[in-house]
């Protein structure tokens, strides 16, 4: 007796999507928050992982409702007992880590949409309504638990991963018996090429259904070309200072304000100004500290529609040096007559002060004013 062509083929590919869920899960953690690289990537990781939640529930239901080959006879018992118990862990593996990283995005504070490939929106589980949360401490709390959740079954089952890899080989090179073959692709075999031209039906029809919403929820724009400049006034004249080094992750959807999203960040050493008093003074501990705090970073928390029309209400954290502050502000986004491009520009005032800028060399508000306007510009065009 052997596995079905649906089973091989199922466990095949959720192999793959897991070790690589694992790999990226791991890497992408051990990045800067601040990163960009970080947020792209656990986008595509919740991506996948949904994928893998949906494969890993009708990989159950197949083995609800097909038997699985026996194991070998020759086999001695407790080998038996560790293979069904480690099978069996597998499973409840597979739903769980899914599950605990959807319950994690679901109640974050951080209040990130799942959009599956960039496109189709996956609904957040009401679990802050199932366990009656109403402070943000309490939803971080939460967030907390589900994220040691994740980072506790993500190590077990890499470990399970090894030991079953392990235990597949033994039984191929050393009881040489038919365990591992009877799960191998059987690609000559019509039924199997049956599977294989029904998954290649599935994926031709959901690349095609993600490309039309793609193209249909126009709306949703993206972010290049980005510029961040800090107007500060010296001396009673205004004076620029220019970070040639930022990077803009944005997501705005105007019909749909909670879609948007919006990472900045600036490497603080690429600070320049005609200045050359403040250009001086820039990398020093007491302006941007750049040796210790190489990134300024702001990340969204939450968008509503502006008062204005083409306009966004933002609230996100702002983290300068050792300091990080709620702070509010309006996204303006006007679209090119001519050339129909979209832009979006930002007016930030901060006091300088409530992020130690200057506080020791210009305590003064004579010398530099303590009111600072960060100022990002950015093109917006549809994704992809
Ligand atoms: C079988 C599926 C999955 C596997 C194997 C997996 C694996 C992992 C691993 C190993 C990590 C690193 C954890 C750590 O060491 O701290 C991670 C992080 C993460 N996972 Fe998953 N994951 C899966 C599914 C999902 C799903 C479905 C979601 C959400 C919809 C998700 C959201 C996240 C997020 C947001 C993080 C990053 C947490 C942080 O930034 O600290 N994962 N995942």
């Amino acid at each position: 007796m052997t596995y079905t062509h649906v089973a091989v083929f199922i466990h095949w590919v959720t192999a793959i999507l897991i070790i690589g869920l694992l790999a990226v899960g791991k890497f992408m953690t051990g990045l800067d928050d601040a990163d960009p690289l970080r947020f792209s990537l656990t986008q595509t990781h919740k991506t996948i992982g949904i994928l893998v939640l949906l494969l890993s529930g009708l990989r159950i239901l197949w083995r609800l409702t097909h038997k699985a080959p026996p194991h070998p006879a020759q086999a001695p018992a407790w080998e038996k007992f560790a293979a069904s118990l480690s099978h069996f862990a597998f499973y409840v593996l597979i739903l769980l880590l899914p599950l605990s990283g959807w319950a994690m995005v679901s109640i974050s504070v951080l209040d990130i949409d799942t959009l599956l490939f960039n496109t189709i929106e996956w609904p957040h589980l009401p679990i802050a309504e199932w366990l009656n949360l109403a402070s943000t401490e309490a939803k971080a709390s939460w967030e907390h638990h589900f994220h040691s959740a994740h980072h506790i079954a993500g190590n077990v089952l890499a470990v399970l991963v090894l030991v079953h890899v392990g235990a597949a080989l033994k039984h191929h090179f050393i009881d040489k018996d038919d365990v591992l073959r009877r799960m191998k692709p059987r690609i000559t075999e019509p039924g199997f090429l049956g599977v294989l031209a029904f998954a290649a039906v599935c994926i031709g029809a959901g690349y095609f259904a993600v490309t039309q919403i793609s193209k249909s929820s126009a709306s949703t724009l993206v972010a290049s070309d980005s510029s961040v400049t800090l107007q500060a006034d010296v001396t009673g004249s205004e004076t620029a200072i220019v970070f040639s080094n930022s990077s803009i992750s944005a997501q705005i959807d105007a019909n749909n304000p909670a879609n948007s999203s919006l990472m900045v960040t600036v490497d603080t050493a690429t600070a320049t100004s005609t200045n050359l008093q403040v250009q001086g003074s820039l990398p020093n501990s007491d302006w941007f500290d750049v040796d210790n705090f190489p990134q300024a970073t702001f990340q969204s928390t939450s968008f509503t529609s502006g008062q204005e029309p083409n306009s966004l209400e933002v609230t996100g954290d702002l983290t300068i040096k050792e300091t990080t502050r709620s702070v509010d502000f309006t996204l303006i986004m006007t679209t090119d007559e001519q050339t129909g491009e979209s832009s979006a520009r930002i007016d930030l005032p901060i006091n300088r002060f409530d992020y130690q800028i200057g506080l020791k060399s210009q305590p003064n508000e004579d010398s530099v004013g303590a009111i600072v306007t960060i100022q990002v510009r950015f093109q917006l065009g549809n994704n992809g």
